[in-house]
C-alpha cells in the first residue's frame, strides 16, 4: 500500500488545485482571531484589521478576522464530498482593548459561518487543556465580582456536508471494516471531553517551529482521522502549519493535502513529514500495546471475549474489529516538489495478548499474523 501527501504553498481562500467534492475529510486548526500572535497574518489578509486594532476597536477586528476565515469555510464546503466531515479545532480568545477585558467567542462565530455555507453541525468535542500556571486566574483575585473564569479548553467543531456517507461497493465496505478502531478506543475517543491530550515536542527545532505555528499534538488529528475517514481516503488541512495533519494521515494510512500561506512553514512541514516514520510507527505500535493491555486487564477481571482479530489473532470485543488491519509506515520519501510518498509494512510483529484462542475454530489460519 502507498499513500501520497501534497503540500501547496498558497492561500486556502482559493484552493484552485483541489476539485469539487474530491476530499473525504477536513481536519484543521485555523489562526485564532483576537489572539495577538495571529494579528499580523490577519492584517495581511485584510489591511483594515491593522487600523482597527491600532484604534482599539476589538469588535470590528473580530468581525474582519472572521471574514478572512469565512472564505476558507466556503472553499472547505466546495471541496468536500457529499457526506464528508470537517473537524475544526478552535479556541476562544480573551483580550483587553482600551481597558475593556472581554471574551471573543471564536468557536460560536466559526460554527455560525459553517452553518451559513451549508454544513450540518454534529456533536462537538471539548478539548480540556488544563494548566497549573499561577497566572491562569484573571481579574480581581479573591475579591468579587471582578474575577474571570479560567480559559482552559478549546473546541473541536464537527460538521458534515449533507447526509451521512454511505459505503456501497464491496471494496468500500472492505476498506471501512479494515479501518475499524478498537472498541475501547471508541469508548474513549467518542466521549465529548478530551482531557488526556497534551502537547509533545521532539527536539528544539521542532519545538520552535511548533510554537511559531501553534501546532496541535499529533494525537488530535490522528484520532479525528481514525474516527471520521477510512484508509485510502484523502484528508485536507487548509491551514497546514508544521504538517501535523499530514503526519497523522500517513500514520493512519490516509492520503493528505495541505495548504499553507507561509513559505518557511511549508519547508518545515515537508521536513517534518519526511522525518515522521519513527513517530508514526511508535503511534501504531502504541495502539497495539494499549489494546493488549486492555485485553489482559479485561481477562483478569474475568470477562470473556467473543471475537478474535483474523489478521493478528488477538481478542477483540466487537465483531467488526475482527477485520481491523493496522498498517505500519515503513518508508517516507520525497516524490517531487511538495510531494511525499509513504509505503507500509504489513508485518506488525513483536506483541502477543498471551492468550490461546478460546475457540479452536477462531485460531488464525496460515498466513495470518500472530503477535509473538
Ligand atoms: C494554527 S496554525 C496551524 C498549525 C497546524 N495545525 C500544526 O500543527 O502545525 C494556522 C496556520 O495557518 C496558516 N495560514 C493562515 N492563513 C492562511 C491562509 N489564508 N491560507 C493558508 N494558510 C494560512 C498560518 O501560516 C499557520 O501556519
Amino acid at each position: 500500500m502507498i499513500t501520497t501527501h501534497r503540500i501547496y504553498h498558497g492561500d486556502a481562500t482559493q484552493m484552485a488545485a483541489i476539485g469539487d467534492g474530491s476530499i473525504d475529510l477536513v481536519v484543521t486548526s485555523p489562526p485564532y482571531p483576537m489572539i495577538a500572535m495571529w494579528d499580523q497574518v490577519f492584517a495581511v489578509g485584510d489591511p483594515r484589521i491593522g487600523h482597527v486594532l491600532a484604534v482599539g476597536d476589538g469588535s470590528t477586528a473580530f468581525a474582519l478576522m472572521h471574514g478572512c476565515l469565512d472564505a476558507v469555510w466556503a472553499e472547505t464546503f466546495r471541496v468536500l464530498r457529499p457526506g464528508g466531515i470537517a473537524c475544526i479545532n478552535i479556541g476562544d480568545a480573551t483580550r483587553t482593548m482600551q481597558g475593556d477585558f472581554r471574551l471573543y467567542p471564536n468557536h460560536a462565530r466559526v460554527l455560525s459561518a459553517l452553518m451559513a455555507v451549508g454544513f450540518t453541525p454534529l456533536p462537538d468535542i471539548l478539548w480540556r487543556k488544563q494548566t497549573n500556571s499561577p497566572t491562569k486566574f484573571m481579574g480581581s483575585g479573591v475579591l468579587p465580582a471582578g474575577a474571570y473564569v479560567t480559559l482552559e479548553h478549546e473546541y473541536i467543531l464537527i460538521v458534515r456536508k449533507g447526509p451521512k456517507r454511505v459505503f456501497v461497493s464491496p471494496e468500500d465496505r472492505r476498506r471501512r471494516r479494515e479501518s475499524s478502531f478498537f472498541w475501547e478506543e471508541r469508548n474513549h475517543w467518542f466521549s465529548d471531553v478530551w482531557m488526556d491530550v497534551k502537547g509533545t515536542t521532539q527536539n528544539l527545532a521542532d519545538r520552535e517551529a511548533r510554537q511559531r505555528s501553534a501546532a496541535y499534538p499529533l494525537e488530535i488529528p490522528y484520532r479525528l482521522i481514525s474516527m471520521f475517514s477510512v484508509k485510502g481516503d484523502v484528508v485536507l488541512d487548509p491551514f497546514l502549519g508544521t504538517g501535523t495533519t499530514s503526519i497523522a494521515a500517513l500514520t493512519a494510512a490516509r492520503n493528505s493535502i495541505g495548504y499553507e500561506l507561509d513559505e518557511a512553514l511549508c519547508r518545515i512541514g515537508e521536513a517534518s513529514i519526511l522525518a515522521s516514520a519513527p513517530q508514526a510507527r511508535a503511534c501504531v505500535e502504541g495502539r497495539v500495546r494499549a489494546h493488549l493491555d486492555f485485553v489482559s486487564n479485561r481477562t483478569s477481571a474475568g470477562k470473556q471475549f467473543r471475537h478474535r482479530n483474523r489478521h493478528y489473532g488477538f481478542a477483540v470485543v466487537a465483531e467488526s474489529e475482527s477485520d481491523l488491519v493496522l498498517d505500519l509506515p515503513s518508508s517516507v520519501s520525497r516524490a517531487g516538489p511538495g510531494l511525499i510518498e509513504v509505503s507500509y509494512a504489513e508485518d506488525l510483529g513483536g506483541v502477543s495478548d498471551g492468550q490461546t484462542s478460546p475457540h479452536e475454530a477462531e485460531k488464525p489460519a496460515t498466513g495470518q499474523q500472530t503477535f509473538l
